[in-house]
């Protein structure tokens, strides 16, 4: 169900230096379905993966953050790593309307993320934008609990959907984006 709360004026847009203060407030708040990194780590993403870490804002406000980037070694994938959607703003499809962003900025053809056993609405969402992008899902263990030492993270399924073609991103963009 959505929330109340009015998203017709939410705009998307590069992440910036200045905006990690409010990113790591929002981050802090959803541990831990996100995994919480250095502010240190989200400057270096403001300053030089800005081009696929993205906000969405309302007003002055964050309502959602969402990082990934291009494979150094595999160019044709985009890597989405972490998304938040504050709380208030949740059920409006925003984290939808971010990887589309973030997929469009690139040539991409893969979309990739990790998602957690527990964690159904993530995962449900990359399911549906597969669809919508009438492309496959494909789902294979990426790091398993024993790699993180048990010490209590759940394992990391990795999701891999494409071939993305240009024409359909461009038409989910104009509807959504
Ligand atoms: C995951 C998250 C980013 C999604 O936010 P969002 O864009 O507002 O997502 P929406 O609320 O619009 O979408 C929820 C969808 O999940 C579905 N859903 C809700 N609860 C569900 C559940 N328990 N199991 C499966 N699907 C569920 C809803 O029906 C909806 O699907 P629909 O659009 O097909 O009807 C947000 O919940 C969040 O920030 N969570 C905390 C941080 C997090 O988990 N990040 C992801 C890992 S890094």
């Amino acid at each position: 169900m959505s929330n109340t709360v009015d998203c017709s004026t939410i705009t998307i847009r590069s992440v910036r230096i200045e905006d990690i203060g409010e990113v790591y407030r929002l981050l802090v708040a959803n541990r831990p379905y996100v995994g919480l990194n250095s502010r240190y780590t989200y400057f270096l993403l403001a300053r030089d993966f800005s081009n696929t870490c993205l906000v969405a804002i309302d007003g002055s406000r964050i309502a959602a953050f969402s990082s990934g980037y291009v494979s150094p070694t595999r160019p044709d994938t985009f890597f989405s790593w972490e998304i938040v959607v504050d709380a208030v703003y949740r059920g409006n499809g925003l984290q939808q309307r971010l990887l589309l962003n973030q997929l469009y900025k690139t040539t991409a053809k893969y979309l990739e993320c990790t998602v957690n056993p527990s964690n159904l609405v993530s995962e449900h969402n990359f399911v549906k934008l597969a669809k919508l992008l009438g492309v496959g899902c494909s789902k294979s263990l990426l790091f398993s609990e024993e790699d993180f030492g048990h010490n209590g993270h759940e394992a990391e399924f990795l999701l891999c959907i494409g071939p993305i073609s240009s024409g359909s991103l461009q038409n989910l963009i104009r509807k959504y984006g």
